[in-house]
């Protein structure tokens, strides 16, 4: 795993953590993992990108334990937040393009 997915899947962790302090709802052990180990097999399977896939899946849904904008709106949202991260981190353009048609 690389610095910036591993920086990402940090801060993902947090944010869930305290969601689940807050509701009870433990969206990395109830669903995020989840979809993160099965969209990597498929990146494997597909020889698609692994680390843009795996970003896609860590952040497909980072607004809703981030409690930003409605549930039904969670994938525009979503996008934005991934958007800030991953620029705070320095990730190249041309990949943070390639992260958005994850999902
Ligand atoms: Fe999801």
């Amino acid at each position: 795993m690389n610095e910036v997915v591993e920086k990402i899947k940090q801060e993902l962790l947090k944010r869930c953590q305290n969601y689940k302090e807050k509701y009870g709802y433990d969206f990395w052990n109830d669903h995020i993992k989840y979809v993160v180990k099965n969209s990597i097999e498929l990146a494997k399977k597909y020889n698609a990108d692994v680390e843009i896939v795996e970003l896609g899946a860590l952040l497909h849904d980072i607004s809703m334990p981030s409690e930003i904008g409605p549930r039904d709106e969670h994938h525009i949202y979503g996008a934005q937040i991934a958007d800030e991260l991953l620029t705070k981190l320095n990730y190249p353009e041309d990949k943070k393009e390639m992260e958005k048609n994850v999902y």
